[in-house]
């Protein structure tokens, strides 16, 4: 895909598809549709009085070959009310058009953005466009190469010289970020079979070597001389190996701490032993994007060359039922030496994470901030529609909700209280790793607590954002790559914490 930028009016647009974000109206007042209509004969009052197109979030429509105008057609995009503009307005609106068959049948193509102040705006449209048009085709055998965009050309025109500068600066970050959440959503949505964690681990080392940051990966050999006790009692019962993946991006200074983030790595949860009902038990091949946001947010914070020290750590493996796997009631010993009876063997996220935030403190990191497929329980939570997030510092969460401001993907922090620590104490052992039914997200995130050193933490649960269901504006149905926008936003605006 190539980007061109210009100064130009959507009249000089020479390309085969001219697209103009609309905000709802019910008279024609704006400049560039009056002209549109006269164009087109009365074109637009026609399709605005008929109820076809006025404006909303979701509409789309064509008018072919307006007259005086050098695009083929020009495609009105509903950006929903004009008061209630904001960057994701953009983002569904692009998300929406990257689907319209007027515009994939096109190879050129023109975004008029004119003169919209907000360069958030701009990011957020070619974000949208670039996530509304993924499709994982790898699979397919044959029978899809239609569907595909022939789209190869955006051109993103403004009024004048300074939004142009801005223009280009934000469409070049925005899909970088875009990039990054498909390379999300393709390791989420690709099969067990097709992702074990040393492929994982490979796909990881092949992406450091092209972004130049660094790549280490713990065998199962090393993870045993690591102690990772719980790693390795949920890895026990599979005949796939696991693998401790430890990225390294080096951006900032020589003397800047680090900071940290941990994603769960299951490339499979059957659930083990304490085997998962079968119905959707597929999805669980999904239980690794946590690691993969995290893989993608080093490619995209190297990629945008930020001025920090990263550490990305993918404690990667998969939860089987075999002779040889972890039972209930088994007690197992920690990298920290904490010790932990084994309820549930479903509740293994947990367990892999908390050996990693225990590994995570020999960094001595400024803060440490892990994301996680971690709970079922957060359907009743949140649902699809935003993640819990938790921690013991109040900055840390304030900043995360800012992030998600800007990037819509809607966090809000839940409380871990005694009661919820005390859910998790064991009579035999020092942990359990289940604490029943009773606030699982929350108790989840108790359990996690215990291997926290003195440095700020939070804990995002991204069970369910990772999936879509139906299919939205810019998340089509299956893996969202949910995390990755909101980490880099967090990341790109990051200030020492006090
Ligand atoms: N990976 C699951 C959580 C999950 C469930 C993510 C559904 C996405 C969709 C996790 O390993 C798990 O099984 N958690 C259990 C823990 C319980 C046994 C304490 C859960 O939440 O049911
Ligand atoms: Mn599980
Ligand atoms: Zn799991």
């Amino acid at each position: 895909m190539v980007f061109r930028y210009s100064i130009e009016k959507p009249q000089s647009l020479a390309v085969e598809s001219l697209v103009l974000f609309v905000p709802t109206f019910e008279r024609i007042r704006d400049k560039f549709l009056k002209e549109l209509d006269t164009a087109s004969a009365g074109g637009i009052t026609t399709i605005l009085s008929s109820g076809e197109f006025t404006g909303k979030e979701g509409e789309v429509a064509a008018i072919i070959r307006p007259r005086g105008y050098k695009a083929q057609r020009a495609i009105l995009v509903g950006l929903g009310e004009q008061k209630k503009l904001n960057p994701d307005s953009f983002r569904k609106a692009a998300g929406t058009v990257s689907r319209f068959r007027g515009l994939t049948t096109s190879k050129t193509a023109a975004f008029y953005l004119g003169s919209y102040e907000n360069e958030k705006f701009y990011q957020a449209a070619i974000e949208g466009y670039l996530l509304g048009g993924f499709q994982l085709l790898d699979f397919k055998s044959r029978e899809t190469k239609e569907h595909e965009s022939k789209l190869a050309q955006i051109t993103f025109a403004v009024e004048n010289q300074v939004l142009l500068k801005k223009v280009r600066s934000k469409v070049e970050r925005g899909a970088i970020i875009a990039d990054g959440q498909l390379l999300v959503r393709r390791l989420s949505f690709t099969p067990a079979n097709f992702l074990t964690p040393s492929k994982l681990a490979r796909e990881a080392r092949q992406l450091a070597r092209k972004y130049r940051f660094n790549c280490q990966v713990l065998d199962e050999k090393a993870i045993y001389k690591e102690k990772m006790g719980g790693l390795l009692a949920v890895a026990k019962g599979s005949t796939e190996s696991p693998r401790f993946i430890v990225l390294k991006y080096r951006g900032g200074r020589a003397a800047m701490k680090s900071i940290v983030l941990v994603g769960k790595g299951v490339t499979f949860d059957s659930g083990g032993i304490s085997l998962k009902d079968r119905l959707n038990m597929h999805e669980m091949k999904g239980d690794m994007s946590g690691a993969a946001v995290v893989l993608a947010a080093l490619v995209t914070a190297a990629r945008l060359k930020l001025p920090l020290n990263l550490i990305g750590l993918m404690p990667t493996t998969e939860n089987m039922p075999s002779g040889s796997a972890t039972r209930p009631g088994d007690i197992i010993t920690m990298r920290k030496g904490l010790t932990v009876e084994i309820i549930n063997t479903d509740a293994e996220g947990r367990l892999i994470l908390a050996d990693t935030l225990d590994y995570a403190g020999k960094f001595g990191p400024e803060a440490v901030i892990d994301i996680a497929t971690l709970t079922g329980a957060s359907l009743y939570v949140l649902g699809y529609a935003g993640a819990s997030i938790l921690g013991n510092n109040p900055q840390l969460v304030d900043r995360l909700k800012k992030a998600s401001d800007f990037t819509a993907e809607k966090v809000w922090e839940m409380p871990i209280w005694d009661d919820h620590r005390q859910l998790m104490k064991s009579e035999i052992a020092d942990l359990v790793n289940s604490g029943g039914r009773q606030a699982g997200t929350i108790a989840a995130s108790a359990f996690l607590e215990n291997f926290i050193g003195d440095w700020p933490w939070a804990h995002i649960d991204i069970a369910y954002c990772d999936l879509e269901p139906h299919g939205k504006p810019y998340t089509p149905k299956g893996a969202t790559g949910f995390g990755l926008r909101l980490l880099v936003e967090l990341l790109s605006n990051w200030k020492k914490l006090r």
